[in-house]
């Protein structure tokens, strides 16, 4: 619902809908509705790294999280809630040094590297580096409004805009990159063929990325109401976020960089496991393929045209009249028997599954769910009931832990039937008609109990928990598959994402590129579009273009509603059916890559696809540049995103780059027009790169490795890569049994030097690497391996100088 005005005039800010209310409700239109502001600041009090600021009504808390990460909450009435958040895991151990100081005008707690501000006169809160940078200062001090209809208040912060300032983050907007000059909402919708700056989508991820004067701070305002964010909109002077209940709450989130800010908000929500390694390969969806032997010939398919593929997706027609966990017998006869076939040719089988179950007392799923109350119910008590897919149903709170218990285990079937990954839609909760529950449903929320207002964003994401945890017990060791559409912050953690029902559109493939991008640096890392676009039809073209850029998504999976054309790889003849086998080998190819910058993510932090901004934020105009990315750090991908384009200019940060396809070494820093003709996205690596590629596989786990390849990418100066692998599919992982590389190479003019150096506990069972290595700049007449000579070596037809080296080698030189 609408403002009626703007949040940040005083006095102000009924919404449309609450005034409904206030006239239909007599006592509440005794009581004028005004924003309140706090005061001065009368008392302080310092519980060991927490501290409380009051004006004599209202209390700030200030807690230091740890050197970079401060979070604020407010108390209108002096009590705050229970602590408790569904997205972030632990506050209590990063305590570090920290101290309270005073003068006239402030007081300023101080970590190593940041200070906490808080105006005694006025009580606004900034945020200062060591070297006195005003990273984030109020324009107000923190505000509310009572909201009369339900009791708490709605919550406003209103920081100062810079000019110069950027704005990125807040999951997958579909807008641009930047989000200067944007006003942005947080509210789970069912967003069907959504449009370019529609608003509100799918997720809820209240965390944005600041980048003012080259340095870099977030915000996380961890609140599940339905929130708002302002960036500049209404007042180009002005920052704020504000939402319709629950607690002020934010966590201040230092840079300077933008890649330390989303590093230090992943260890407040978690960072998405390791997924099985068939997870990174290519899937194949539609809704709906069925009868069986659709699906037959699908795999079929991919077999005979020999692409690569290791997923395929059973959409909602293969359950029983739309009824979770059952299966449609006339269409799927033996599920069994088809899912272990689909195995026997490296085909995983991933299902649907949506939150509305079925009113009907001859299922067992809906019975029990009733019998154990495990139902949403209306503020009187009566059942929440909307008609979705299956027709009329009911809904479980999955806010409440015995329901997701329950829920995990009813995949018990689905498990020994054999199905490799669950895929969770309609979760933001969507109901036909209604679009979504009403505001006075009850939920558990944990035992903090709450209406949907306060529990709708985090719906979807206690589904795919429930989800992801059940299969975490079924599966033993073996790590699930999940995917989920709606979510909130820390969703990470259990699922990747899909943007929804996209269109198939040129506008759609740009949009989609943004999407992946932002959901990467918000949190999110394994995400994926539609490829091809959910509704509409693309051509050839447009249908090779997406599945290139798709190549770089962390998720690549084609899907399509049941209305349109064939959408397969192959369906669009030639010369598509060959460049899409080209890229989707390209995908595979580059697997052991893809599977590195995964570990980077779950150990480190770090996002899997990065915009240029993070790789260059002083440099202003990147604020602005959103279509080319990096996967990892090393390979940076220029994806072409309109109709008969010939070429394109592309931007390459300073630095050595080689175009991945000719080999072309360029120079950074520099704009370049390069060639894009349908069969070769603009691809470029970083040059000093060490890059592992495995051989092209049908399926992830065809054929044993022999040998593993290794491009490394001549740098004249000192470049490090890293290299992580393990079993795949279990959770030895998190018991140290893996490997991870580090290489480091340095070159001149006469000579180039690779080291290795191994950490982890896990054997590969090839025993060689070949290497070939690119843009040296002398023929070389002598390698040593360890300081031994290597007698093999040759050049290829693209000038890469191969040999063979020991797995384990630490020092391999190469000499002029
Ligand atoms: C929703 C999903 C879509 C799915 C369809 C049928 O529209 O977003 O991906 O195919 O429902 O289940």
């Amino acid at each position: 619902m609408d403002k009626i005005q703007d949040p940040d005039l005083p006095e102000q800010g009924l919404v449309v809908d609450e005034v409904i209310q206030h006239l239909n409700n007599p006592v509440a239109a005794l009581k004028p509705i005004v924003k309140k502001y706090l005061g001065s600041v009368k008392s302080v009090l310092q519980e060991r790294n927490k501290f409380y600021f009051a004006d004599g009504n209202a209390k700030v808390e200030v807690i230091i999280i740890s050197d970079d990460i401060i979070r604020v909450r407010l108390a209108p009435h002096g009590v705050f809630l229970d602590e408790f958040s569904y997205a972030v895991t632990g506050i209590s151990q990063k305590v570090s040094v920290f101290a309270l100081s005073e003068n006239d005008d402030e007081y300023r707690i101080s970590t190593n590297t940041v200070n906490c501000h808080i105006s005694k006169k006025d009580f606004l809160i900034s945020f200062s580096d060591n070297e006195s940078h005003v990273t984030c200062a109020d324009a107000k001090p923190m505000h509310w409004e009572e909201n009369v209809a339900f009791g708490g208040y709605y919550v406003f912060e209103t920081k100062q805009c810079h000019p110069k300032e950027s704005f990125f983050g807040l999951g997958d907007k579909a807008t641009e990159l930047n989000l200067k000059g944007k006003r942005l909402q947080n509210w789970n919708t069912d967003a069907y063929s959504f449009a370019k700056d529609q608003d509100p989508l799918y997720r809820s991820i209240p965390f944005y990325i600041s980048l003012n004067e080259g340095i870099a701070h977030g915000i996380f305002f961890d609140n599940t109401f339905k929130s708002h964010f302002d960036f500049g909109a209404e007042d180009p002077s002005k920052t704020s976020f504000w939402a319709d209940g629950g607690e002020l709450q934010y966590y201040y989130i230092h840079g300077p960089h933008m890649m330390d800010v989303v590093k230090r908000y992943h260890t407040l929500t978690g960072t998405h496991p390791m997924p099985p390694l068939w997870a990174l390969g290519y899937h194949q969806c539609r809704w709906s393929y069925y009868p069986e032997s659709k699906v037959r010939a699908i795999a079929k398919g991919f077999r005979d045209n020999q692409i690569p593929c290791d997923a395929l997706y059973l959409d909602i027609d293969y359950m029983d009249g739309y009824r979770c966990f059952t299966w449609n017998r006339k269409y799927f006869p033996d599920p069994k028997k088809m899912i272990r076939e689909l195995s026997d040719q490296g085909f995983k089988t991933v299902v649907i599954i949506d939150p509305g179950i079925r009113v009907d007392d001859n299922y067992g799923v809906f019975k029990e769910g009733k019998e154990k109350k495990y139902f949403c119910r209306r503020s009187d008590d009566y059942f929440m009931e909307g008609h979705v897919w299956p027709g009329r149903c009911q809904f479980p709170d999955f806010t409440n832990p015995e329901v997701r218990e329950w829920w995990g285990g009813l995949f018990d079937e689905l498990v020994q039937l054999g199905v490799a990954g669950v895929w969770n839609d309609m979760n933001e909760p969507a109901v036909f008609g209604a679009g979504t529950f009403p505001d006075d449903v009850r939920h558990q929320y944990d035992g903090h109990r709450g209406s949907h207002r306060k529990a709708h964003n985090v719906y979807g994401m206690q589904m795919v928990r429930a989800t992801y945890e059940g299969l975490r017990k079924l599966m033993k060791n073996k790590r699930p598959f999940t995917i989920t559409r709606a979510g909130y912050s820390g969703l990470q953690r259990y699922a990747c994402v899909w943007t929804g029902d996209n269109v198939a559109s040129w506008e759609h493939l740009k949009l989609g590129n943004i999407q992946c991008q932002r959901l990467s640096i918000s949190g999110v890392p394994f995400c994926g579009t539609d490829i091809g676009g959910f509704s509409g039809e693309p051509d050839g073209e447009l249908f090779t273009r997406w599945i290139q850029l798709g190549v770089f998504s962390p998720f690549m999976r084609a899907h399509s509603a049941g209305d349109t054309r064939e959408r397969e790889p192959w369906s669009f003849g030639e010369p598509y059916t060959t460049i899409n086998r080209k890229f989707i080998e390209l995908r595979y190819r580059l697997m052991p890559y893809f599977y590195s910058a995964f570990w980077e993510h779950n150990r480190y932090g770090f996002p899997i696809l990065r915009p240029l901004v993070m790789h260059e934020q002083e440099v202003e105009i990147n604020h602005y540049r959103q279509d080319e990315f990096t996967f990892g750090d090393k390979i940076l991908v220029c994806p072409v995103m309109a109709p008969g384009i010939k070429s394109r200019k592309v931007y390459l940060p300073k630095g050595d780059w080689y175009h991945y396809w000719t080999h072309e070494k360029i120079k950074g820093g520099n704009e370049l027009v390069v060639d894009t003709p349908l069969d070769s996205m603009p691809i470029f690596v970083k040059a000093g790169s060490v890059i592992p590629e495995s051989p092209v596989m049908q399926f992830v786990g065809e054929k044993q490795i022999e040998e593993l390849l290794f491009q490394v990418y001549y740098a004249p100066y000192e470049a490090n890569s890293f290299f992580f692998e393990d079993y795949g599919e279990t959770f030895a992982y998190e018991q140290d049994i893996y490997l991870e590389k580090k290489f480091v190479t340095t070159g001149d003019e006469n000579s180039m030097t690779i080291t290795q150096s191994v950490e982890g506990l896990y054997t590969p069972r090839y025993e060689n690497y070949e290497m070939k290595v690119i843009g040296l700049p002398f023929k070389p007449s002598k390698v040593l391996v360890d300081n031994k000579q290597i007698i093999e070596t040759n050049i290829d037809e693209l000038e890469r100088y191969r040999f063979k080296a020991n797995k384990n080698f630490r020092m391999i030189q190469i000499f002029k």
